[in-house]
């Protein structure tokens, strides 16, 4: 996959951005990166605070041959990716919070809201849209309890551009391995070293009703096994439900 790079000092918004341009043709692999976003989007209608503070907003446009179905496993491939590339740079603390924070020390550093467009005659393309904080002092009164940056917990300066050029290659990696058998088992293991919700208690909230488990790791779709206190197993799909700790967020 080649990435063809779009740099942005401020836009609204990089997964708008390079929705825009995927609609005009761009090509699989392409990404948007900008210094700073008027309209950062997050997950469920949520916004993602976004100040230029050498922070990190990138989107990356994927056109897959496999079905819109297995879409949202380039969520998890992505969250992957990121701990990796983060576990490389000296982050030995990050993990993954089921589907796709990246926390670390117990608290958030990183969100990725994937969107699905549907083209006409079935094709679809995907924008995978990574936030990291890195540098910024402030956060905003909502999140400031569950989430930190990079230099905070790591100390010292990091590089947004070194760092969207790891993640990018452990991305280009994972997505190859996955494309070529379109099954997560072959990346399981590697997600679940990363996984923080591994064998512990959590609380699924499901809309159909909550219920409590032990989270016992991902299946070949990036599904999340909890096992119920009556002993059976459920899976837990990323679109519907979310997971939190019986304390809280993580
Ligand atoms: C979340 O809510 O956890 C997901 C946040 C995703 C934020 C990133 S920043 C770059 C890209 N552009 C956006 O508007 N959102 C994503």
């Amino acid at each position: 996959m080649t990435n063809q790079i779009y740099y942005y000092e401020i836009i609204d918004s990089t997964n708008e951005e390079l929705k825009r341009l995927a609609e005009k043709g761009i090509s699989h692999g392409s990404v948007a990166v900008a210094k700073e976003q008027t309209a950062g989007k997050g997950r469920r209608g949520r916004q993602w605070y976004s100040p230029n503070a050498g922070n990190l907003y990138f989107s990356i446009l994927l056109r897959p041959p496999f079905g819109a179905d297995k879409a949202s496993l380039l969520t998890l491939i992505m969250a992957l990716s990121v701990a990796q590339a983060f576990y490389e740079n000296g982050c030995r603390d990050a993990r993954i919070k089921w589907p796709n924070d990246i926390v670390v020390n117990g608290r958030k550093v990183c969100g990725i809201l994937t969107e699905l467009q549907m083209q006409p005659g079935g094709d679809y393309f995907v924008i995978v849209g990574v936030g990291i904080n890195i540098g910024n002092e402030e956060f905003t009164e909502e999140i400031r309890h569950m989430a930190t940056t990079l230099s905070r917990e790591m100390g010292g300066t990091i590089d947004s551009r070194e760092m969207l050029s790891k993640i990018l290659f452990y991305f280009n990696a994972n997505y190859t391995e996955y494309e070529r058998v379109t099954d997560f088992s072959i990346l399981r293991e590697r997600y679940e070293f990363y996984l923080l919700n591994k064998d512990v208690t959590v609380n699924v909230l499901d809309p159909k009703g909550e219920f409590r488990g032990i989270a016992k790791g991902v299946n070949e779709d990036g599904e999340l096994l909890v096992e119920k206190e009556d002993g059976n197993i459920v899976t837990v799909y990323a679109g519907e439900v979310s997971v939190r700790g019986i304390y809280g967020y993580v």
